[in-house]
C-alpha cells in the first residue's frame, strides 16, 4: 500500500468512539483524519479537543488533525496534548504562517497547510520548503458528502511540480468528495494521502473500500 488512506471521522458514529477506532485499527487505514470546525472559519461546528483525546486512547495510528478554525495558533499546544501527530492549519486563517508552522514543529508535530478551493497553490511558493504536508481542499470546507471540484487536478499537478523543484519529501493530501475513481487519478498525479469520509463510511464494505483506496 503506497497511498496513505485517512478516513474522515466526521462520518463516523461518535456514540461508539472505541469501536470506530478499533475498526480503523484493524483496517489498512494508516491515518485517522479529524476535522475540527469552529463555526467561525467554516459555517459548521464539529468537535474539538476531547474527541481527539478519546480517539488517542484507542489507537497508535497517526492522528491527522485538520483545523478549520480561526486563530489556530492559540491551540497548538492543546492539539499536541490531545494527541495530534499531524496538525494542518488553513492558509486563509494564518496571517503569520511562517511563525505558525514553526510553532507546530517546535511542539513536536508534523506541520500541514490547507488551501481552500479558491486559494492558488502559488501562495505557498515562499513557505513550501518548510511544510511537511499540503492539504488541497477539493470541496469548500465545512461539511462531508460534497461534490469534488475538478479544478483540484490542476492544483495537484502544479503543487507536485513545486515540491519537485524544492526537492523535499512534502506530502500532498486531498480532502473532499474523493471516491475510488477520483482517487486513482489523484494518485497518478502524485497525491500521497487520500481523505475519504462518505466513500468509506457509506460503502457496503468500509474495510474493503479503505484497502481499495490504498491500492489506488
Ligand atoms: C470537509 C472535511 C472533510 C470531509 C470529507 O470540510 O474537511 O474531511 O469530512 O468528507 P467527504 O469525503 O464525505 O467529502
Ligand atoms: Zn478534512
Amino acid at each position: 500500500m503506497k497511498t496513505i488512506v485517512a478516513p474522515s471521522l466526521l462520518s463516523c458514529d461518535f456514540g461508539r468512539i472505541k469501536e470506530e477506532a478499533e475498526f480503523l485499527n484493524e483496517s489498512d487505514a494508516q491515518w485517522f483524519h479529524l476535522d475540527v470546525m469552529d463555526g467561525v472559519f467554516v459555517p459548521n461546528i464539529s468537535f474539538g479537543l476531547p474527541i481527539i483525546e478519546a480517539f488517542r486512547k484507542h489507537t497508535e495510528k497517526t492522528l491527522d488533525v485538520h483545523a478549520m478554525i480561526a486563530r489556530p495558533d492559540d491551540f497548538i499546544a492543546d492539539f499536541k496534548a490531545a494527541g495530534a501527530d499531524v496538525l494542518t492549519v488553513h492558509y486563509e486563517a494564518c496571517p503569520h504562517l511562517n511563525r505558525t508552522i514553526d510553532a507546530i514543529k517546535k511542539a513536536g508535530m508534523k506541520a500541514g497547510v490547507a488551501l481552500n478551493p479558491h486559494t492558488p497553490v502559488s501562495a505557498l511558493s515562499d513557505i513550501i520548503q518548510d511544510v511537511d504536508m499540503v492539504l488541497i481542499m477539493s470541496v469548500n470546507p465545512g461539511f462531508g458528502g460534497q461534490k469534488f471540484i475538478p479544478h483540484t487536478y490542476n492544483k495537484v499537478r502544479y503543487l507536485k511540480s513545486l515540491i519537485d523543484q524544492v526537492g523535499k519529501p512534502t506530502l500532498i493530501e486531498v480532502d473532499g468528495g474523493v471516491n475510488l475513481e477520483i482517487a486513482s487519478i489523484l494518485v497518478k498525479e502524485g497525491v500521497d494521502v487520500l481523505v475519504a469520509g462518505s466513500t468509506v463510511y457509506k460503502s457496503k464494505d468500509p474495510k474493503a473500500t479503505i484497502t481499495a483506496l490504498g491500492n489506488c
